[in-house]
């Protein structure tokens, strides 16, 4: 079993640069299947889930060539298969994103039903109501999603009940192929759905308004093979953010390699904490709080605040000087890294989707289990300020979304290595 072990109380000065965005590269990765031909990434991110997402593009025919670590060829000339296989979606929910550009490129699609998750039931059906406008039939055996659209996929227009960042991509690589407009109305705003709908732009697609609630697209009969560069990931800078917030030396810790726009109201909620966060070339300089004012978030939509930032934010909030709140919108059972936290000596209470923060002076180093992506990311940082040893098991969820993780903290200053331990517990 591999955990992370950290040694709570070394400061933190340098430079970081994050990688390409998970979130986005999985969706660009999913899109290379709507042009024929070898399209070229750039800025991939070298983890896991993307690994799952080259895998389930193989399974149906696809080929990859790694030019270099964070640069993929994918050559899907000899797609052939229109099946995402439970084995790859029970790993990642996020191969359901195949189901947009196989029915653009095939008319079908066979889709594991993904299930739930540790982050509550994570539904598709916004995903399916809305390609049910554009002409999809769907039926459902055996735990497979059979969509089909060969009478042909007419443009629509679809008003989603929630800005859902998955429906509205699926809908976006779908919709490109579909004859005539269709016009996503509620849609996200993310900025990984803008870098998805520069991609299709280039290749050849007509999508107007990515990164407003009313998307355009007007059907295109093919699209052509580009080469794009994945957008810097908002979301790993923001963890670093938090780190260097906590521990930075007198110089300030330096994350790049994203665009601070595209996490304004992080930036605005950790000012508001007291934190001094500079802007500079590319990213930004962050510096240790002195002291954290207690604060009141709520996750949202983009350009809300993140839920992806939720847990390394309560981080914060654990050592403010005061009360903060904590409402979680997004998903259900988004706080399960409270009780993690609450192990290494924070005072949080949850009540439904609120987590109330009760300031305490310091962490202790302690045992903690990742409870998923962000919140196992989260555990590392609190344990950088944390007395003591810390030490995170399950951080196969970290491996999922953050690249070289240890290995950028260590070169930041940090005290923290990632060991390979007896398993003793019997599962
Ligand atoms: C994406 C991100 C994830 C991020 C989330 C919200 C990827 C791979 N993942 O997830 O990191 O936390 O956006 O910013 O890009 N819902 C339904 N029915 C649907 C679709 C969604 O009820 O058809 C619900 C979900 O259960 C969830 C909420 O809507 O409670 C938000 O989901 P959505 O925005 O779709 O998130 P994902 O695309 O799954």
């Amino acid at each position: 079993m591999d955990i992370i072990r950290v040694e709570g109380g070394h400061l933190l000065e340098g430079r970081v640069a994050v990688s390409g965005a998970k979130n986005s590269a999985l969706k660009l990765m999913a899109a290379t299947l709507l042009a024929p031909g070898k399209t070229t990434l750039e800025n991939v991110p070298n983890i896991s889930d993307v690994h799952v997402m080259g895998k389930v593009l193989k399974y149906m025919g696809a080929t990859i060539e790694v030019l270099d670590e964070h640069t993929l060829c994918i050559d899907t000339s000899a797609v052939n298969s229109w099946e995402a296989p439970y084995e790859l979606v029970a790993k990642m929910r996020a191969s359901t994103a195949v189901m947009g550009p196989l029915l653009g490129r095939m008319g079908k699609a066979k889709i594991a039903m993904p299930g739930g998750c540790n982050l509550g039931a994570r539904k598709i059906d916004m995903h399916i109501l809305g390609l049910e406008a554009l002409g999809v039939e769907f039926d459902t055996d055996h735990g497979y999603i059979h969509a089909d659209a060969s009478k042909g996929l007419v443009g629509a227009t679809v008003t989603l009940e929630f800005a859902s960042v998955g429906a509205t991509e699926n809908l976006i690589m779908a919709a490109v192929k579909a004859k005539g407009t269709t016009v996503i109305d509620n849609a996200a705003r993310e900025p990984e759905i803008v870098d998805l709908a520069n991609m299709l732009n280039k290749m050849g697609a007509q999508i107007a308004g990515a990164g407003t609630p009313v998307v355009t697209i007007e059907g295109v009969d093919e699209l052509h093979p580009v080469t794009h560069r994945v957008v810097g990931d908002r979301i790993e800078a923001g963890t670093f953010i938090v780190a260097g917030a906590l521990m930075a030396s007198d110089a300030g810790v330096e994350v790049v390699g994203f665009s601070p726009i595209h996490l304004g109201m992080v930036i605005k909620k950790m000012e508001d904490m007291g934190i001094v966060i500079d802007r500079i070339e590319g990213g930004v300089r962050v510096h240790r709080a002195e002291r954290i004012e207690p604060v009141d978030i709520q996750t949202l939509p983009f350009p809300g605040f993140p839920t992806d930032m939720q847990a390394q934010v309560m981080v914060l909030s654990s050592l403010a000087d005061g009360n903060s709140i904590i409402t979680e919108n997004i998903f259900e059972n988004r706080f399960m890294f409270a009780s993690e936290l609450v192990r290494m000596g924070a005072n949080i209470r949850v009540e439904s989707h609120h987590a109330m923060v009760h300031g305490v002076e310091g962490l202790s180093g302690a045992q903690v289990t990742s409870p998923d992506l962000r919140g196992g990311a989260a555990l590392v940082v609190a344990g950088l300020i944390a007395e003591g040893y810390t030490e995170v098991s399950a951080i196969h969820h970290i491996d999922r979304g953050y690249e070289r993780f240890v290995e950028k903290l260590r070169a930041l200053g940090a005290q923290v290595e990632r060991l390979t331990v007896p398993d003793f517990i019997d599962d």
